[in-house]
This record gives structure tokens, sequence and C-alpha cells, in this order.
């Protein structure tokens, strides 16, 4: 099967790549391609390769050049779940280097198999490998040796409940963090809003980290959304790609800082629940890929 790659392999034109972040690349013949879906990736001189998971192909891809590429069989499990670590992984240090996290903050989990891939508690990123992101079931059973982070009950517990999601991020990111220390829920002060589901973005009310209480207020403020303040704490997005949650993640935090600042100046007018409807329905599939 022959493909025109062409010229047309860019790095998609959103805020993360600014900071050196590929959200995913356009594609003449595939259209977006998503991050997570890039397995490898090569630059030589002028010339661009990428390896894709392979539902789609496995053959690189040379930029600028007609190919022909045949399909190969479907990629393994096992490197399935090495290209999941690694995205969490990476995800993990371009959230802190975003400023929408700190430190060892936060936490990332994207749904695999019969449970869960989580980053390990209390873990430096810069230093954290692929083979520290812990395996966890979602009966909560896991390999004893494993040192899963210590919210991981609410990451199961949006798992379970949340069909559709198969990314959830956590983070202390400053903004949305001073909002939910306030107990302040984000109102419609931007139409973006409608990105995390509808007219206000909720903060749960305060709990201990790492409590089942904790997670509860959590489902529970993400009913109807993909995003919630936990008071006193953070942030939480989620999405069906790690992509996606990570784009909503920086979303938010940028709302949270537009609503701070209209704050310093007064009350905010803000948008009706109607019109954020409106732009909810007009914005579907808006954003990274939900795959
Ligand atoms: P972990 O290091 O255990 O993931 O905890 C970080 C955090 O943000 C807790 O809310």
């Amino acid at each position: 099967m022959a493909y025109e790659i062409g010229a047309a392999v860019e790095k998609f034109t959103h805020p993360f790549s600014r900071h050196g972040y590929a959200m995913g690349f356009l594609d003449s013949n595939l259209g977006l391609v998503p991050a997570e879906a890039v397995t490898r990736m090569l630059r030589t001189n002028d010339q661009f390769f990428y390896n894709l998971q392979a539902s789609i192909m496995r053959a690189p891809i040379r930029c600028g050049q007609n190919l022909s590429l045949s399909r190969e069989k479907p990629m393994s499990r096992t490197t399935i779940e090495r290209a999941k670590r690694q995205s969490i992984v990476d995800a993990c240090r371009q959230m802190n280097q975003l400023g929408i996290n700190q430190g060892t903050s936060g936490n990332i989990s994207l749904r695999h198999e019969d449970g869960m891939l989580i980053t390990p508690t209390s873990t430096p990123y810069e230093t954290m490998k692929p083979s520290q992101i812990v395996f966890m079931k979602l009966d909560g059973s896991l390999d004893a040796k494993q040192r899963p982070s210590s919210e991981w009950r609410f990451h199961r517990d949006i798992f379970e409940a949340r069909a559709e999601v198969n990314a959830v991020v956590h983070a202390h990111p400053p903004y949305a963090t001073i909002l939910a220390i306030m107990g302040l829920a984000i109102p419609p002060i931007h139409y973006m809003i409608a990105c995390a589901g509808g007219d206000t973005i909720r903060c749960a009310p305060y709990a201990t980290f790492g409590t089942e209480e904790l997670s509860q207020h959590a489902v529970t403020a993400l009913a109807d959304r993909s995003a919630c303040l936990l008071a006193h704490h953070g942030m939480i997005a989620i999405a069906p790609s790690l992509s996606k949650a990570m784009w909503l993640a920086v979303e938010v935090e940028t709302l949270a800082r537009q609503y701070h600042g209209c704050l310093q100046i007064g009350k905010p007018p803000v948008l009706s629940k109607e019109e954020i409807e409106k732009v909810r329905l007009r914005m579907a599939g808006y954003g990274p890929a939900d795959k």
C-alpha cells in the first residue's frame, strides 16, 4: 500500500507544542496522530521518522517521500504496556515543565487491561523509570513490592465510575489550588469552561489525601464533568486519552488564572448555562484526539 506522506508532518499547533511537548502530528494520510500512538521518533538531518502503534501501522514513515508500507502484525501486549508506561513518565515530566505541578506532587494513571498503570508514590519525575510505574487491578490488588501513588483510590474509583475515561491527571497547579484553598468553583467566565463538560468546574470538599472520603468527594464533583478542583489540595482532569487529559489540565489552570485575575478587579460577569451548553455541543471532539 502506498502512502504519500508529503511535507504535512508537522507539530500539532497546540499550546503544549510551544513548550516542546508534541501532542501529536498532522499527517496528510492519517490526520492527527496522537503522541501516545507514536512509539518511537527519530530525526536525522531533515528526515523525520516515526513509528506508530500499530493498530494503524508500524513501519517508519519518512517525511517528504512516497513509501510503500505494508501492514504489520499488531503490537504485542508487552509493547503496548511499555509505550503506556513511557507516556506516563513523559507526561509527569511535562506536567512540571509546564508549571501545572511541582516536585513529587501529583500523579497520573492510564487504564490498562483489567486495571490501571499508575505513578509510584513520592518519586521524583526526573529520575522516574517506566519500570517503576505500578500496575494495579481495579479490585486494588497488586504486587506487594510495588508502591503505588497514595491517591490510587480516586484513580481506581474514577476508572470504575467512568467507562469512557482512560487517563487521570492529578496535579497541584498554582492558580487552581489557590481557588481550591478558597473553596471556590470556577464559574462560566470564559466559554472554554465547556471543555470540562459543563458551566462550572466544581470544587470537591476537603478530605485527607489518599482517603476513601477524598475519592468519594472527587467522583461526585466529577459527575458530568471531566475536571474538578479539590479543596486545599489541587485539581483532577480526566479524559479518554492522556494527551487530552494533559490538555484539559492546562485549560483548567488557564481558566483558574483568568478567574483569579478577574477577582482582583471585582465580581466577573458570567456566561449563561444555555450558552455554555451551546458551546459544549459545538466543541464536541475539540482538542487532542480521544484515542
Ligand atoms: P503521591 O506521590 O503518593 O502520588 O502523592 C502526591 C500527591 O499529590 C498526593 O495528593
